[in-house]
């Protein structure tokens, strides 16, 4: 492996922050997060100092123009920014003063379908020979729906009649989301164009929603249907997903992306077999950077359950392919809650914050995730998601791992001056920026303090792994090591002590029970409950 530092790209690295625009900082208070309101806490982001929290890069989810179908997931107008969250001018401003903080700044790019009023649509369904008719997914209508394809957030058929033309076009999210062609070539040049036009202006690289949805098979066969608990899992998803010919399309929007220096791609691709995900990564890295690893949103807490999942994705991932982690996202309930546990809910999310900062991969943090913010349930008449109103009456929608950032302790948590699109959650008064700033050992600083650790530790950042102990039941421990320096870290799932005994010692480099530079030897070491050790060993320190 690579033993100069400087040649590690950023995005292996660094460390990646998801951001919900609707929901982080209101500028305007119309009670709607917007551009203006992610520049004025890029300080918070990384000041340069570690008095902030230090993250590389932001993940803005999409910010283009919209009718809000699916919350800027059906995009209108590719070029444009949504007056909701601001205009063109403010996300130049945002791109020039994020690269001032050396922050890099990655777009959602949603390219499987767009919204119903884009103009590419509404052009399209004008008739059955409009030249844009073909940018779009069509079937004649012969008295039954061409396939029993479902749409994930209405649980219909996903074939959606135009009765105009009396033809079928697809949607698989919502009716409002018609799906591109991806076999008509005029319709790949205009993406790619629109890609080259965001990359010009600086944008160091792209989310890309449901990679594995952009193609589907030809003769629309129908899917079998799989008992499932999860409504929306109902289908093996052999033709309208995972079809080959989507590596083609990856390896050319790779192409596109490699003209330009230091610009990354990161696939979503949100599929039961790990084994498609990682395929992402093309044979010879000629795909996407990196496809988004999910597996630690559907991990029960445990030290054997995390270690097995981590083993089988660092065996699956192609040699030259870099691993990722991520506890939290705009989609599934976040991890603070998954992981509750009464009293023992802020250790337990200190444990995974170090596993996810320490582990060998780059890490996404989704905003609010640093002060352990929650999945409150929200009431049915308050949902938004289209998923949560459309959808099966079991199904509660996305909004409750959506709601404003708990800035401080004044009404709406400091988001905004107006009643929020979404309500606050309800310990904001106690849980926010302002309160775990000033708390030295709150979770806010301990993130402050593994980012920043990580900024000055190459094994932390870009090392190898090794885990010290095999199979483990109760204790995670795994060395990174780069060039001479070898980092440990240890980390206890349980609510008992334990020991851990290993022919290893270290100093501190940080912990939640340990004084910094404490000396420790691992040999027959007592592990207090729900412990996190990061140990730099002795000989290197
Ligand atoms: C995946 C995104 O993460 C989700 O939020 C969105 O609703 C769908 N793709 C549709 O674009």
């Amino acid at each position: 492996m690579t033993k100069e530092l400087s040649s590690v790209p950023w995005w292996k690295k660094g460390v990646i922050y998801q951001i919900y625009p609707r929901s982080f900082m209101d500028s305007n208070n119309d009670g709607i997060g917007d551009i203006k309101g992610i520049i004025s806490k890029l300080d918070y982001l990384n000041d340069g100092t570690p008095n902030s929290l230090g993250v590389d890069a932001i993940w803005i989810s999409p910010i283009y123009k919209s009718p809000m179908k699916d919350f800027g997931y059906d995009i209108s107008d590719y070029q444009d920014i949504d007056n909701i969250f601001g205009n063109i001018d403010d996300f130049k401003l945002l791109l020039q003063e994020a690269h001032k903080r050396n922050i890099k700044v990655i777009m959602d790019l949603v390219i499987n379908h767009t919204s119903d009023e884009h103009p590419w649509f509404i052009e399209a369904r004008k008739s059955k020979n409009n030249p844009k008719r073909d940018w779009y997914i069509w079937h004649d209508n012969k008295g039954k729906r061409p396939s029993n394809w479902v749409a994930s957030f209405e649980m219909k058929n996903a074939w959606w009649l135009d009765e105009k033309t009396n033809q079928y076009y697809l949607g698989t999210f919502t009716r409002h989301q018609p799906e591109l062609n991806w076999r008509n070539p005029e319709l790949k040049e205009a993406v790619y164009d629109m890609i080259r036009h965001w990359l010009d202006m600086g944008v160091d690289g792209f989310r890309m929603d449901v990679v594995n949805w952009y193609i589907k098979d030809d003769q629309y066969r129908n899917n079998p249907w799989k008992l499932s608990f999860n409504p929306i899992d109902v289908q093996r998803h052999i033709y309208d997903r995972n079809r080959p010919e989507t590596h083609d399309i990856c390896k050319e929007i790779r192409a596109i992306t490699d003209k330009y220096a230091d610009r990354m791609l990161v696939g979503e691709i949100y599929a039961n077999d790990a084994r498609e995900a990682v395929s992402y990564h093309g044979v010879e890295n000629d795909e996407l950077h990196m496809a988004f690893n999910f597996s630690f949103l559907f991990q029960r807490w445990s030290a054997s359950g995390f270690y097995n999942n981590i083993m089988e994705y660092y065996n699956l991932l192609p040699e030259d392919a870099w691993p990722n982690f991520t506890l939290s996202n705009h989609d599934q309930p976040r991890h603070y809650s998954r992981y509750r546990e009464g009293e023992y809910t802020d250790a337990k999310a200190k444990v995974a914050a170090a596993m996810l900062l320490t582990l060998k991969g780059t890490p996404f943090i989704y905003y609010g995730e640093e002060i352990g913010m929650a999945s409150e349930k929200i009431a049915k008449k308050d949902i938004q998601d289209p998923l949560g109103k459309k959808g099966w009456p079991i199904i509660k929608g996305r909004d409750d791992a959506r709601t404003p950032m708990q800035w401080d302790g004044s009404e709406h948590a400091g988001f905004s001056d107006h009643l929020p699109w979404l309500r606050v959650n309800s310990d904001y008064k106690h849980k926010n920026v302002s309160v775990q700033s000033k708390e030295e050992y709150s979770l806010l600083n301990f993130y402050k303090k593994l980012i920043w650790l990580r900024k000055v530790s190459n094994a932390l950042s870009a090392g190898d792994i090794e885990f010290l102990i095999k199979e483990p039941d109760n204790v995670l421990v795994y060395k990174r090591t780069f060039s001479n320096e070898e980092v440990i870290v240890v980390l206890n799932f349980t609510r008992s002590k334990q020991t851990v005994n290993l022919d290893k010692e270290g100093k501190v480099l940080l912990g939640t029970h340990r004084y910094d530079g404490e000396r420790v030897s691992l040999n027959k070491w007592k592990i207090y409950p729900l412990e996190v050790l990061i140990l730099k060993k002795i000989s290197s320190v």
